[in-house]
């Protein structure tokens, strides 16, 4: 009885040895099983309930907010479009808001504020199907006239800069390299961007934000376009950034901002904001 056990389990190595499959089916039941596994771990993971919670209020809030711009351009008329429509979601001094995700645009160079609002109204920024913020602000330039459009950004941009803070606690010392050496030949030594090259002025807009923007670019869901010829210069540099340099880069936009937005807030002729 033993001999013949040994026999047979020789027999079966060398099946295994020739063939490397048994033919039982476990593995194969195994394999879908991983399969069912993975998926729901991609599930769970698309689903966190935190997220969940974040996206369902920030677009109930989004909704309120939107649905008041939308009267506010209804209203139509001479009056102040920022106050009609811009202030709802961007905030009274062009603060933003963190829980409706918007920027802090205030201050922004009227020339950036333009082809920005361009950009959402030709579904070059914010048509993306994963760019929810994004949309918002596509369904607003929509509405928009060019002469509105120019209008908000003479309003916006005379808006005294805010500087950003480090919020998501990088470290500044490390992120100054990251900087120099990546960031620095198109947002200028101090972040305040550059009109010749496109780029937008850094040093006022939440770190948050701009790590939401670096991530969109990352992913292709801003600057993926060929049209957008500014966009897709970002995204390559974008790119090339590691995961870890992320916070510490905008943790040293922030130490800029804190440095430089006195100096060009009084350059453009406005005496308060600053930090
Ligand atoms: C319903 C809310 C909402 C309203 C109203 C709104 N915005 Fe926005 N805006 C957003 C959001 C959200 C973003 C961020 C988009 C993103 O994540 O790419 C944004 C982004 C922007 C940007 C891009 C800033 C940057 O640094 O690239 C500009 C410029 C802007 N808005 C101008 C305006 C102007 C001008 C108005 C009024 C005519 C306006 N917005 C009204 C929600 C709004
Ligand atoms: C080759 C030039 C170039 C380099 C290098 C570059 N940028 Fe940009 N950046 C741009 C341009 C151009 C834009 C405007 C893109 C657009 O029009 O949508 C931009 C936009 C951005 C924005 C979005 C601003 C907003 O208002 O939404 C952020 C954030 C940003 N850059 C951060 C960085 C950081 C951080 C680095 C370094 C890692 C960097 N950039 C390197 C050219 C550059």
């Amino acid at each position: 009885m033993y001999v013949y056990n040994v026999m047979r389990l020789n027999r079966r190595r060398e099946a295994l040895k020739s063939d490397t499959c048994c033919r039982c089916g476990v593995c194969w039941l195994l394999m879908v099983l991983g399969m069912c596994l993975s998926g729901a771990g991609l599930f769970a993971q698309e689903g966190k309930k935190e997220d969940v919670l974040a996206i369902k209020q920030i677009s109930e809030e989004a909704v309120k907010a939107m649905a008041a711009a939308k009267k506010g351009a209804a209203a139509g008329g001479s009056g102040d479009v920022y106050q009609r429509i811009c202030m709802n979601c961007h905030g009274d001094k062009g603060q933003g808001n963190v829980q409706l995700r918007t920027p802090s645009i205030a201050g922004l160079p009227d020339w950036y504020i333009m082809a920005q609002l361009k950009k959402f109204k030709s579904r070059l920024r914010g048509a993306h199907e994963k760019d929810l913020t994004g949309a918002q602000m596509h369904a607003i330039a929509m509405s928009l006239s060019e002469d509105q459009m120019k209008s908000a950004a003479e309003i916006i941009t005379r808006m005294p800069l805010i500087a950003t803070q480090n919020t998501l606690k990088g470290d500044a010392a490390k992120g100054m390299y990251i900087y120099m050496d990546f960031c620095m030949a198109c947002h200028r030594y101090n972040g305040s961007g550059e009109v010749a090259l496109r780029s937008g002025q850094l040093v006022g807009l939440q770190d948050w934000y701009m790590l939401g923007q670096l991530e969109k670019f990352r992913a292709g869901i801003r600057g993926a376009d060929r049209k957008d010829e500014d966009g897709m210069r970002m995204r390559e540099s974008a790119s090339r950034l590691r995961d870890k340099d992320l916070a510490n880069v905008l943790a040293y936009i922030a130490q800029l901002a804190q440095q430089y937005v006195g100096e060009l807030n009084a350059a453009a002729g406005k005496t308060t904001g600053g930090k």
